[in-house]
């Protein structure tokens, strides 16, 4: 399975409605307003195939014409939903205009609300299903505070891939954790079930008091602030866990 970005030549129209920017008939009136050009040239014709990175609207490049890949910092108090019924949302931190993309952008995987760390956001449905599918182990490891001392015999427990959780069928798979200081542990799991980490915890007695997700496959924060996000470049298929270079910053 590939990911590799597509800048095969689109139809102009088809690009500013796919891109959240106007609807199909919209683009028209762009076109006629002289907003649109194609390698510096004002374009007339909607159904002109273009290549995408040779469009300006507005003279700006089109913000991500092609697959999208982001990694956000979540900060505390927002959910991952497109719902507004659950209040404010991972969403509301990218351009306006993307919630109008097609595909949609969605999370891979969900963190609570009052989780905090890396948050992966795409259009590529295939790279959900695959970053999110047990089946592909992908790592993703947790900082942990608990409100009473963690015992040491939580670590083999977690190991030992025997752990139950309430109404499930399936114990959980091996999980490394490593305890820092009496309430505090790094947890790395390679699956992602519902409430995982705080059901694991609780399930010994423990509740968790802070959640911080400090990596999932091989993307990290680095400087990353909370309630930022940059984009990246979607990973070939043989480096499906890799952070391939990164454009930083936000699209306006
Ligand atoms: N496990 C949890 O309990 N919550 C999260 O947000 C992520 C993993």
């Amino acid at each position: 399975m590939g990911f590799v970005a597509s800048s095969k030549p689109r139809r102009i129209d088809q690009l500013l409605a796919n891109g959240g920017y106007c609807s199909r008939s919209e683009a028209r009136v762009w076109l006629r307003m002289g907003r649109v050009t194609v390698d510096g040239v004002r374009a007339i014709d909607p159904g002109a195939k273009v290549d995408p990175t040779a469009v300006r609207v507005d003279s700006e490049p089109l913000d991500a014409p092609d697959d999208l890949l982001v990694l956000m910092h979540k900060p505390a108090g927002r959910v991952c939903s497109h719902d507004v019924r659950e209040g404010p949302s991972v969403y509301d931190l990218l351009p306006p205009r993307w919630q109008d993309r097609n595909p949609v952008v969605t999370t891979v995987g969900r963190l609570d609300k009052d989780t905090t760390g890396v948050l992966l956001l795409t259009d590529v449905g295939s790279l959900v299903q695959q970053w999110t599918s047990p089946r592909h182990k992908v790592p993703k490891v947790y900082e942990v505070t608990v409100d009473k001392p963690i015992p040491v015999t939580l670590v083999e427990i977690f190991a030992r891939g025997e752990l139950m959780l309430e109404d499930e069928e399936r114990p959980c798979q091996p999980a490394v954790l490593e305890i820092l200081s009496p309430k505090e542990a790094r947890l790395e799991l390679t699956e992602g079930r519902f409430h995982q980490v705080k059901r694991m915890f609780e399930a010994h007695g423990l509740n968790v008091t802070r959640l911080h997700r400090s990596r999932f496959g091989a993307y990290t924060l680095d400087d990353l602030a909370p309630g930022t996000w940059r984009m990246l470049t979607i990973p070939g298929p043989e480096e499906e866990n890799a952070t391939v270079g990164s454009e930083k910053g936000a699209v306006a």
